[in-house]
């Protein structure tokens, strides 16, 4: 009988990321072929083979992996199945072994979603992409594809991305109300996501749109920019004609007051002559999309601090505040790093002597707040 050994093991656990295809029904009869086995050590030697065929794809006779997407397949990251078999081939009794055999066999029977979002909590393992900690340090913009990271003021990709990916499923609808360089709506296009972007500055919008076009559609969803006011514009029409009453996600990254300039139009929340008008036009924001997210879905805003006159301004938490007094509740705060922009990087060592001398702190994070929409607050459409 061929015995396991430690490097072996460790050779498994470091595998790449990869994904598997297999055929479902040959896989399960597999797995229940081997819970029929009562001896520990024939199950652990029939296991082996089976997982040599996982690992060694070529080694396939039965037509369990190397096969076509469509049919009776499913997708799974071969490092997390080699690592599950492991821990059966790790078994000190044949009970132990046939707990790990049945909740392998239970995780690829029944996917176990909820309603917001498409991780089969089943199998929870696969999806270490996905960040759920409150502290997100991120080294490096993702520049693939359509996103060129050209517009002074976009967030980078990874935010929407990481959202989506747990606030939303294939098929569902994302509102943007600052859309910007369409950084959302690219990230949609990726993930199967309908979204709807709007933005004030309409030559930034065409902008978008011509950039949005050129990521592949893949999942042939639907990506609209709509120059406009978010404070004022028809919501309830945009949603209409694609046949929609409401979004199941909502996104906002609104100036950081007057941090960035982004246009000379009064309605611009840039342009807003006090913090306390910017907060009521963002205010409005809020409002005039409210009604139009699903019921317990949720909202992400992104936004950052300022500091001006020898004074922090926490335009966050201020932020936040506009949000919890209109039926929203608080579910996270994420604290993320910020990428130093080029003219500060250049005068770093200026920045640090001011900070010295003025007794503050240099700015490195922004927040990603998430709430969720309160049950009972439905839609009554504008
Ligand atoms: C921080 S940027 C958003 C950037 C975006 N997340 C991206 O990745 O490109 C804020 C955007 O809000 C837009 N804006 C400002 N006031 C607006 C309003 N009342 N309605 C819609 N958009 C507005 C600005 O023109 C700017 O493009």
């Amino acid at each position: 009988m061929q015995k396991l050994n430690a490097s072996k093991l460790e050779t498994t656990r470091s595998f790449k990321k990869v994904t598997i295809i297999l055929n479902k029904t040959k896989f399960l009869e597999k797995i229940e072929e081997l819970e029929k086995i009562e001896e520990l050590e024939k199950l652990k030697s029939e296991l082996l083979l089976f997982r040599n065929i996982i690992n060694l794809s070529e080694k396939d006779r039965e037509g369990l992996v190397n096969i076509d997407t469509d049919g009776d397949t499913i997708i799974l990251r071969r490092d997390i199945l080699l690592a599950e078999m492991d821990q059966i081939l790790e078994a000190f009794t044949i009970e132990r072994a046939k707990y790990y055999l049945k909740r392998l066999e239970e995780g690829i029977k029944k996917a176990k979603t909820n309603k917001i979002n498409d991780i089969n909590l089943s199998r929870w393992k696969e999806y270490d992409e996905i960040i759920t900690d409150s502290l997100w340090v991120l080294d490096k913009r993702d520049s693939s594809g359509a996103h060129l990271g050209w517009y002074w003021g976009n967030f980078i990709p990874q935010i929407p991305h990481q959202m989506m990916l747990r606030y939303t499923k294939k098929g569902d609808w994302v509102l943007d109300t600052f859309v910007g360089s369409g950084t959302t709506l690219i990230e949609c296009r990726r993930l199967g996501r309908n979204g709807i972007g709007i933005e004030l500055n309409s030559e930034v919008a065409e902008k978008a749109r011509n950039l949005i076009d050129k990521e592949p559609n893949k999942h042939n969803t639907i990506a609209e920019t709509i120059t406009g006011d978010s404070r004022t514009i028809n919501t309830n029409s945009i949603l209409s004609e694609h046949g929609k009453k409401n979004v199941q996600f909502l996104i906002m990254h609104p100036p950081y007051y007057d941090i960035i300039k982004f246009s000379q139009e009064p309605n611009d929340l840039s342009r807003a002559p006090t913090v306390d008008s910017f907060l009521k036009m963002f205010g409005e924001v809020v409002d005039n999309t409210y009604p139009f997210l699903e019921n317990k879905r949720y909202f992400a805003l992104v936004i950052g601090d300022k500091y001006s006159k020898g004074e922090w301004i926490p335009l966050g938490f201020y932020c936040m505040n506009e949000v919890l007094k209109r039926g929203y509740l608080l579910k996270s705060i994420i604290v993320k790093n910020f990428e130093e922009t080029r003219a500060k990087r250049n005068q770093k060592e200026l920045w640090r002597y001011r900070a010295l001398v003025g007794g503050f702190y240099l700015f490195k994070h922004e927040y990603i707040m998430l709430f969720k929409k309160k049950v009972g607050n439905n839609a009554s459409f504008k």
